[in-house]
């Protein structure tokens, strides 16, 4: 009878663990570099080994980024059991050896599938797969799934029912796998997503290194579009279930291969590339860089670790930031954050520097509050009025205190 006891408690002890360790990823977006937009097929694994270790000496590492992903074009293809291996000359020693070395720096390894049979480089993906390959990737140690879909049916059941199976199969592992559903925004996925088991979930188009376009379905998607899109969307961001607005291009300089439109791009102004940060912050975006952080320069690696504006991002209450005012072009957003404070960023889109100046009563935040200017660095104390000047497509970013 004791032993029957112990016996079940110990299988509901375990089966709290496994839930605990399934819901226990993403609790706050996810941090982190990615292949894409830089080195698209020239990965490999000496590649990712040196930015695991820059993502290190570099202080990224411990600013939050955590997360190496390894896009497209890792894929050799199948083995005689139906296994994916990797491409055997740019990944000569497989892919748990280069996990092993990831961990070994306290980082974590990501990889990229398709939810058809050829990923959108036209490389083997995982559909019909997805069992098999969730247990390979399990075994590898992969800690994160960037799940594509090329080549895969237009409607939205199909694609419910393919990215529900990946995720079943990933939470079958047991191993806690973040799982990013990447079907660009076109299936409203932020109905879906986390029933089928995703963290973080596609917005928008892939992103372009420019600061606006105006033909967005044509393949142009610059930061300010992609912004736009993410309107209203708040309300189904949370722990554990992320808006993904794509990658920061944020120190690309028109380097990326995609995100310049091969060249026709040529990259944004520090300022543009500040502003887009500070919005993914404020949008409890994940944080994916794509520059080579092997020699990034000062004042873009000053950006990307800012303490205080990552902790906007981190905030453990997991709020996105809304829309709350568009005043000819200077836009507020607000940002919930525990312990009664708000993040409150000022967006100047125009292309000509201007003044700003609200009463914080106007945006409806009413009682008494402290500010702290993120930027210049300013305690204010007692405000009832946020005013400055910015630059055309500068930000301003307050925290307000409940006093
Ligand atoms: C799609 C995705 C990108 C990237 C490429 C790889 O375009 O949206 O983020 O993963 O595929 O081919």
């Amino acid at each position: 009878m004791v032993l029957k006891k112990l016996a079940i408690t110990t299988c509901i002890l375990l089966l709290t663990l496994f839930v605990k360790a399934q819901t226990d990823v993403a609790l706050t977006p996810p941090m982190g570099w990615n292949s894409w937009n830089l080195f698209e097929e020239e990965v490999s694994d000496k590649l990712i080994r040196e930015i695991a270790d820059a993502i290190v000496s570099s202080g990224m590492a411990h600013a939050g980024y955590q997360y190496i992903v390894l896009d497209d074009y890792w894929v050799g293809g199948r083995n005689a059991n139906n296994e994916l291996f990797p491409d055997p000359v740019r990944f000569p020693q497989g892919i748990k050896t280069l996990a092993d070395y990831v961990h070994s720096k306290g980082l974590k390894l990501g990889i990229y599938s398709d939810a058809a049979s050829l990923t959108c480089g036209g490389v083997t993906g995982s559909y019909n797969f997805e069992e098999q390959d969730a247990k390979t990737f399990a075994k590898w140690g992969i800690d994160y799934l960037k799940y594509d879909y090329c080549n895969a049916p237009d409607d939205m059941v199909t694609a419910f029912t393919r990215y529900k199976k990946m995720g079943d199969a990933l939470k079958k592992t047991e191993r806690p796998i973040v799982y990013s559903i990447c079907e660009w925004g076109q299936r409203q996925p932020w109905l879906w997503a986390k029933a089928a088991g995703g963290h973080l979930w596609r917005t928008t188009w892939d992103i372009r290194d420019t600061w606006v376009s105006d033909k967005y379905d044509n393949g142009h998607n610059g930061i300010m579009n992609t912004v736009d899109k993410q309107k209203g969307l708040e309300k189904f961001a949370g722990p554990g279930g992320w808006n993904d607005p794509d990658l920061l291009v944020t120190g690309l300089f028109g380097k990326g291969k995609s995100s310049s439109l091969k060249g026709r791009y040529s990259g944004c102004s520090l300022t543009e590339y500040r502003s887009q940060f500070i919005l993914w912050c404020m949008l409890a975006s994940p944080l994916m860089v794509n520059l080579d952080v092997r020699t990034m320069d000062t004042a873009v690696a000053t950006i990307l670790r800012n303490k205080e504006l990552i902790a906007i991002d981190q905030d453990p209450l997991g709020k996105q930031a809304a829309l709350i005012g568009d005043y000819n072009g200077c836009q507020v957003f607000k940002k919930e954050l525990s312990g009664d404070r708000y993040a409150l960023c000022i967006l100047n889109r125009r292309d000509t520097a201007g003044a700003f100046s609200f009463a914080l009563n106007d945006l409806k935040i009413f009682g008494q509050w402290s500010a702290r200017q993120v930027l210049t660095n300013q305690q204010l104390g007692a405000v009832k009025i946020l005013s400055g000047k910015l630059a055309a497509h500068d930000c301003a970013v307050f925290v307000l205190v409940a006093k």
